[in-house]
Order: structure tokens, then C-alpha cells, then sequence
């Protein structure tokens, strides 16, 4: 017997039906806000995700899943989305049409980590991006939208964590008094060499003795500027003022290196701490720069799906289930099979939700299926019933049955179901 690769995991009903509807709820949210949706390939050259997420970072020294292909070239599977979106979005020129450009995705997503709750090999994410854009109405505009998509979920526990990492003109003096900062500690080797090439990683180092060692570690807050600190003040205002509560983290700093400015993640505490974070994003002005395009400041946001469902587990909520059926056919033999293939067919086609017994199962076991399929109502019928022009419809609930001429089946059980269907 084969099995899914480690790190991965297959959805089935009832569960993949909930990771439908979270999905959707998060595209709801965009969707409303004039966001188009754009999709991408699931692999990239791999100097896209070197170049844009950094070569320093976990995901591309050590995550990656890169291959060379038949034909030579060096592909990458997507850990993340954004410089892909970035890239098509450059190499379709929406750049120079009217800014700034908002964009949503949903997709699959592939980092090769430690495999645990929460951590995958293979997850999904859906994400927002506004290219082109200094306006911090935008950072803060993807953070509401994110809130409100936690929040038609159902879920009451997700925290807002922001911080600004400062522009490209702010960073140089911080970076290196992060450094200076550094060399005087004691770290191991493969640390040391990281606070040399790129020390802001190191601050996001999870290992709680370098945590403890960072305590007095300059922060970014003390290092930004005018500007940068009314670009903050301003995304914070919003955020109040939209009634979106959240804490100000100076330490965050997250996974991926095309960073500037404004910086967030969306927290809940109910899956343990190396996890815990449900989505996340921030804006990233000099991207566009280093994957070869002009500058194209923009802000954006990705939200993980499997962690969002697991939010939800945590909180108790209820997930969204199956959609259900109406109605359930149960031939009795033959003739009645073919009949009610057609009866059902014509529901189907009326907007119904409706099925059918196959595979000739006796009485029994059929109206067993019938149970189990959640419908309301069951159609059983026979060569007797069929000869005489009706079937049985039967109240799955109550018991209830009675014959119902072929012809007017249609609109009983339309009647019957109430306000539960609606028409074509
Ligand atoms: P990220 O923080 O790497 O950001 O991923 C966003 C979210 O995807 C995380 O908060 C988490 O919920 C989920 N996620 C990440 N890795 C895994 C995994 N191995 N298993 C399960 N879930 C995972 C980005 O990817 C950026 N592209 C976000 C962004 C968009 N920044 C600007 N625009």
C-alpha cells in the first residue's frame, strides 16, 4: 500500500469539505474589496525564490524542493507566493496600468520541513497582494480584510502582532548596530557567520538560549525615521479606527528577507507556540527591484488554510460540514433503476441535490444509504408503484409516506422542502 509522502496529507469528507469553506471564506473577504484573482505555475526558476526571498533564509538554504529538469533548467516547487505573483504581475505588465493593482491567490505551497501539526510539506495558503502602493491605507486595508475573514469564520482568538522594520534608508544604521551587537556575544559558528551576511535573520532564531541572549539587542523602533515612523503611526490609526485591536511586537521579524516597513502576523494561541501563527505578510517595497523589475512598492499578506482549520478545532467552533442532500432515490429493481436515473437526473438539473442507489442494493441497505446520506426525503419505488404512475416519497425524519404521481414529484418536493432549495 502506498501513502502519502511525510509532510503531507490527503483530504477527504467530511474534513476537505471544512478546508472548502475556509478557503472561501478568506477569498470572500478579498473578493468584496475589488481584489482579481490571479493564479501562477506551481514551479519557478529557482533564482526567483533566491533572489526574492533571500538567500539567507531557512526556506531557501534548507526548504526548498529544487530540481534540475530534462531540459536543463533549474526549477523550484513554490514555498511562497509572493514573488511569483509579483513576477507574473511584472511580466503581464498590470504594472503599468492604472495603481495600485490587488491581487488574490489560492494555492499549494512546498517547504521541506520538520513535519508536525501546523508544519507541512505541503500546505495551502490564500494571499492578497496591492503592487504599487506607498500608501499605508493598504497595509492596513489587507490586515482588516484579513480580520474579517477570521472573523466570518467564527473565530475569536486571533491577534494582530505588527511591527516596522523600516525603509531601505533606515535599515543600514540599525544593521549594523545589530551587528555590532552580535560579535559580542557568544554564538556558534554556523549563527555567526549568519549575523555577518544577514543579521536581522538571527533575531528570529526560535532557540530560546539565543532568545535569552537577545534581550538587549538593539530594536528597529529606535532606528526608524520620520517618515517611517508616520507610515507606522498612520497603519496603526487605521487599524484603531476600523476597530482591528492589535500589539506592537518590536522584536518580529519573519521568514523571508524582501521585508520593509510594515510587518504583521495573525496569532492564535491555540496551537502551540512554534505554530501559532495563522497567517502573516508585511510590505515589501524593494522586491520588485530584486527580481530584475522597476521599483513597485506594495503590501500584502498570505493566510495558511490547514493552520486557520486548526484555529477553528481549537476554538471548538463547528466546522462547516457537508453540503447534503434533498433527496435519495431507491429503486426496487430494474426497470425501476432506469426510471428513477431519470427522475433524478431532472432533479439534479432543477437544482436539487439529489442521488441514487446503484449497484441493485436490496430494500434494506438502500434506505440504510438513504439515512446516512443526510437527505430529507427518500423516492422509493418499485415495477407496482411505477406501473400505476407514482413513487413513495417518504420523510426521512418523520417516517412519513405516500405515494406521489411521477409527474407532479418535481414540485412536492419542492413544496416539501420548504425554502431549503432554490430554483434555476
Ligand atoms: P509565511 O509567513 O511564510 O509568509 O506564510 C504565511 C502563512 O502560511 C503562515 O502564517 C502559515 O499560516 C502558513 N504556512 C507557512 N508554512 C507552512 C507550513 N510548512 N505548513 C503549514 N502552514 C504553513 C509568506 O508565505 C508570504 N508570502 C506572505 C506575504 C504575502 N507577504 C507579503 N505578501
Amino acid at each position: 500500500m502506498f501513502r502519502a509522502p511525510k509532510g503531507t496529507f490527503d483530504l477527504v469528507p467530511p474534513r476537505a469539505e471544512a478546508i472548502l469553506a475556509v478557503r472561501e471564506a478568506m477569498s470572500d473577504a478579498v473578493r468584496r474589496a475589488g481584489f482579481g484573482y490571479v493564479e501562477t505555475p506551481s514551479f519557478e526558476d529557482t533564482q526567483l525564490f533566491v533572489r526574492g526571498v533571500g538567500e539567507s533564509t531557512d526556506v531557501v538554504t534548507k526548504e526548498m524542493y529544487s530540481f534540475t529538469t530534462r531540459g536543463g533548467d533549474d526549477v523550484t516547487l513554490r514555498p511562497e507566493g509572493t514573488a511569483p505573483v509579483l513576477r507574473a504581475a511584472l511580466e503581464g505588465n498590470l504594472h503599468r496600468g492604472s495603481l495600485p493593482v490587488k491581487l488574490w491567490y489560492s494555492g499549494s505551497y512546498y517547504r521541506y520541513e520538520r513535519p508536525q501539526k501546523g508544519r507541512y510539506r505541503h500546505f495551502s495558503q490564500v494571499g492578497a497582494e496591492v503592487l504599487g502602493t506607498e500608501d499605508p491605507a493598504n497595509d492596513a486595508e489587507l490586515i482588516v480584510l484579513a480580520m474579517d475573514g477570521y472573523r466570518s469564520l467564527g473565530l475569536t482568538g486571533v491577534r494582530v502582532v505588527i511591527n516596522s522594520l523600516g525603509s531601505e534608508e533606515s535599515r543600514p544604521a540599525y544593521r549594523s548596530a545589530l551587528q555590532e551587537f552580535l560579535r559580542g556575544l557568544d554564538l556558534d559558528d554556523e549563527t555567526a557567520k549568519r549575523a555577518e551576511l544577514n543579521p536581522l535573520r538571527v533575531l528570529d532564531d526560535k532557540r530560546p538560549e539565543i532568545q535569552a541572549a537577545l534581550t538587549d539587542a538593539p530594536l528597529m523602533s529606535d532606528f526608524l525615521s520620520k517618515s517611517d515612523l508616520d507610515h507606522h503611526d498612520t497603519v496603526r490609526t487605521l487599524l484603531a479606527d476600523a476597530g482591528v485591536a492589535f500589539e506592537d511586537d518590536a522584536r518580529l521579524v519573519r521568514g523571508l528577507d524582501y521585508y520593509s516597513r510594515t510587518l504583521f502576523e495573525f496569532v492564535h494561541d491555540g496551537l502551540g507556540a512554534a505554530q501559532s501563527a495563522i497567517g502573516g505578510g508585511g510590505r515589501y517595497d524593494g522586491l520588485s527591484e530584486l527580481i530584475g523589475g522597476p521599483r513597485l512598492p506594495s503590501v500584502g499578506w498570505a493566510l495558511g488554510v490547514e493552520r486557520t482549520l486548526l484555529a477553528m478545532e481549537a476554538e471548538g467552533l463547528p466546522l462547516p460540514g457537508e453540503t447534503g442532500l434533498d433527496v435519495y432515490a431507491v429503486p426496487l429493481g430494474e426497470e425501476a433503476a432506469r426510471q428513477l436515473f431519470g427522475v433524478v437526473t431532472e432533479l439534479r438539473r432543477a437544482g436539487i441535490r439529489a442521488d441514487l442507489a446503484t449497484g441493485g442494493r436490496g430494500l434494506k441497505g438502500a434506505m440504510k444509504a438513504a439515512d446516512r446520506s443526510g437527505a430529507r426525503l427518500a423516492i422509493v419505488a418499485g415495477e407496482r408503484d411505477l406501473s400505476a404512475g407514482v413513487a413513495q416519497l417518504k420523510d426521512l425524519q418523520t417516517g412519513d409516506q405516500r405515494p406521489v404521481p411521477l409527474a407532479e414529484l418535481q414540485n412536492t418536493i419542492r413544496t416539501e422542502l420548504g425554502g431549503s432549495v432554490q430554483a434555476n
